[in-house]
């Protein structure tokens, strides 16, 4: 009998274990949404931002952060505490006075080309933003980089959308592994800073969708984030947070995205928003007026679609709650091991790092240097970080803040902040019994003459940016390319590390023995360079974006907009500014340059390592209308090291073009040969056709790549023609 009754029981709950758990969350969100009041459902749609600047002060229940909005407690529907942002739970200028641990830049994420550690990092700041208190985070940069000046390209992972989407993807999965909410920001085509609440981007549907449409499209299947953030700009004539065409058409209709679209903060123009796709009045007391409160709920209060849509509104946000379990997962204050967590930033910054120039292998620098000289960079104080909303800081705050002047609330903001990381240490650390002297690089004559006398010199340059400015241009500020030029003069074993937010040009190169791009390097960004220069680490970053040999290779070779000096905010005093990225349409970044035949100073997926690698045997497979990828990678240096194998489209059915369409990272010892086997997306070898993918058949060719500018020869294989759904 009792194996009757255990028979029994195993068969029930199988088959209550067999409910679908889309279904039941879908089923919970709808019925919680019910049981609401219609004041209880609006109280869900609109919060301020938590922070006692501009003269608010922090809510009861708030965690002081970017947001706030208050749950329904009854119901069992947590409150939304809101912190930034993607690269860690944001410092706001030490207005809580907690650190955090500060992952090293975007770009250095995107340079690892490696997913999992996309996902480790994500995990690693979800689970202090959820020990602070925190159930969303602000993250999920995946812009693509259109304008390599941009304020914010160092929050942002690529210039690819195949790329950005797989990487910002893993990003999301990390987070929202700690139950609480990622965003994937900010939709869509935010390419720039300056005047970015005024830029009308003009750009057909076809050239949105296949580039940086199609990077948030892979981001959200591949990260599931609970909740997209519209943003700041206007595209081809309307705001993006009440563009029916992104939000309903597009995100919704299309993707049949089901989380909530939040507005960016003061990002709404009217109540209309909500009809136009909007979910979400984020930082509701800097819209001119609150739209989601009185207004829309006298607009529901006679229109029974409207009271439709706002119930439509809470249940796409208790529905997000809902599939990431923040409601059963409430966020407590817990301790953080930060010493722990910084291993995940350390890691990263490690895979990040992209080896420039090594020439006559000046690196990895040889235990027989007796004088080392440093040089600049503030290299023995901290890591330089990027200003904004997504700013980390550690413990005890920027171990520098330098103040760029100006007034105004966003004045601190601004200021150059350097972490609690010191190059200088690791480098002595490393450099067992040499003598490593630092200078500060304040006069070139001081820095020359310690130069000459040094057997090897590391020169540390920094180029500061933040969001809400672009960059003028991608010199290095500070006069740091006459300083490179002078102690390159002086000492032709000249080594330099840059911490830069974005590419930079570099006059001096061919003076120098070596270049590394460290980016903005986190909060142990210091030991990782050092591990990368004494070769502890072999560099294994590959550029996530093209470094141009200057900016008139660019679609515009002057930021639209920015001879209106707008302030951090991308106020322009209410100026339209018209940017048009039908100029390049799709072809962002080494398309572009593809297109142009243009050669940049360095290429898209360039990186030299410490070994070196053989990459062959590139076979397509047609089965079925996949389309299959396969390479091999093999180490035939002395060193143990990583690559990564890059497969491109050349040709579409007599069409020359180049798109990445695969992409893998292996690590191989001294030796080993990897197989690796790729699945490429078919909407990469297809075009937008205005209702869907069209792959139009023929002959089609794929090569491997070192970069986006070494190429095999090509494997062309038929493919049939065919519509994909959206
Ligand atoms: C900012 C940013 C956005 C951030 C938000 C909250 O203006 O554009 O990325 O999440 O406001 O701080």
């Amino acid at each position: 009998m009792k194996v009757m009754i255990s028979l029994l029981a195993l068969t029930v709950s199988a088959g209550l274990a067999k409910a679908d758990p889309v279904k039941d969350i879908d089923a919970r969100a709808a019925a919680t949404v019910s049981a609401m009041t219609p004041d209880e459902r609006l109280q869900v749609l609109h919060g301020p931002m938590a922070l006692p600047i501009f003269g608010s002060k922090v809510p009861e229940g708030a965690v002081p952060g970017a947001g706030f909005i208050p749950g329904v407690k009854r119901l069992g529907v947590p409150n939304m505490t809101e912190s930034d942002a993607s690269l860690g739970v944001a410092w706001v200028g030490g207005l809580r006075g907690d650190g955090a641990t500060a992952l090293p830049s975007g770009m250095a994420l995107g340079a690892t080309w490696n997913p999992d550690i996309l996902r480790a990092g994500g995990a690693t700041i979800g689970a202090e933003a959820r020990a602070k208190g925190f159930n969303i985070l602000l993250a999920g940069g995946s812009n693509l980089i259109r304008e390599p000046r941009g304020g914010r390209t160092f929050e942002y992972l690529s210039e690819d959308p195949l790329l950005t989407g797989i990487l910002v993807g893993a990003s999301i999965d990390g987070i929202q592994s700690n139950h609480i909410v990622s965003t994937i920001k900010h939709f869509a085509l935010n390419g720039q800073e300056s005047g970015r609440k005024f830029d009308d981007v003009k750009i057909s549907d076809a050239a949105a969708r296949e580039s940086d449409l199609l990077a948030f499209e892979i981001g959200i299947e591949t990260g599931h984030p609970g909740s997209v953030m519209c943003s700041y700009n206007l595209v081809n004539g309307v705001k993006a947070c009440g563009n029916d065409y992104l939000l309903n058409k597009v995100l919704k209709q299309d993707w049949g995205y089901k989380g909530w679209v939040m507005s960016d903060w003061g990002a709404l123009d009217g109540v209309a928003n909500a009809l136009n796709g909007l979910d979400q009045e984020s930082g509701d007391q800097l819209d001119r007026q609150l739209y989601f409160g009185k207004p829309l709920a006298e607009l529901a209060a006679k229109d029974p679609k409207v009271a439709a849509r706002v119930s439509d509104m809470a249940t796409r946000i208790v529905r997000s709650l809902y599939a990431v379990g923040a409601d059963a997962n409430p966020a407590a204050k817990t301790p953080i091991d930060l010493k722990a967590n910084a291993q995940a930033a350390e890691r990263a910054e490690k895979e990040g790092i992209v080896l420039l120039r090594n020439v006559d292998k000046a690196l990895p620098l040889a235990a027989t240097a007796k004088k080392i000289v440093v040089i600049g960079g503030y290299a023995d104080t901290g890591v330089l970080s990027g200003a904004g909303s997504s700013q980390v800081q550690g413990e005890g705050g920027p171990a520098l803040l330098l103040s760029n002047g100006g007034a105004g609330p966003f004045a601190a903001l601004m200021g150059e902040a350097y972490q609690r990381s010191i190059p200088l240490d690791a480098i002595r650390a490393q450099a067992k019994g040499a003598k490593v002297v630092y200078r500060n690089g304040r006069y070139i004559t001081d820095a020359v003459e310690a130069a000459k006398t040094a057997d090897v010199v590391i020169i540390f340059a920094t180029q500061w940016s933040t969001e809400g400015l672009d960059l003028p241009d991608l010199s290095l500020p500070r006069g740091q390319d006459a300083l490179i030029d002078a102690v390159a003069s002086a000492n032709p074993k000249t080594i330099v590390v840059l911490e830069s937010g974005s590419p930079v040009v570099m006059p001096w190169l061919a003076k120098t023995a070596a270049v590394v791009e460290a980016w903005y390097p986190g909060i142990r960004g210091g030991q990782a360079i050092a591990s990368v220069l004494f070769g502890e680490t072999t560099p294994s970053g590959r550029l996530p974006v093209t470094f141009p040999a200057s900016v008139d290779q660019l679609p515009r070779p002057k930021v639209d907009g920015s001879d209106l000096e707008p302030d951090f905010g991308g106020e322009t005093g209410g100026t339209v500014v018209p940017v048009n990225y039908d100029i390049e349409g799709s072809d962002v970044g080494y398309r572009w340059f593809a297109r142009t035949h243009a050669t940049p100073l360095f290429p898209f997926g360039f990186g030299l390592s410490y070994t070196e690698f053989k990459r062959e045997g590139l076979k397509i497979e047609v089965k079925g209308g996949v389309v299959t990828a396969r390479a091999s990678l093999q180490n035939i240096g002395s060193r143990p090291g990583a690559d990564v194998a890059q497969v491109y489209l050349t040709n579409m059915a007599g069409k020359p073009t180049e798109r990445l369409v695969g992409f893998a990272k292996v690590d191989l010892a001294p030796g080993e040969t990897k197989e690796v086997t790729m699945t490429l997306d078919p909407r990469l070898l297809a075009n937008w056709s205005g209702k869907d993918w069209a792959v139009s058949g023929g002959l089609y060719s794929f090569a491997l790549g070192a970069n986006a500018a070494e190429l095999q020869a090509p494997v062309s294989v038929k493919i049939a023609p065919r519509h994909l759904k959206p």
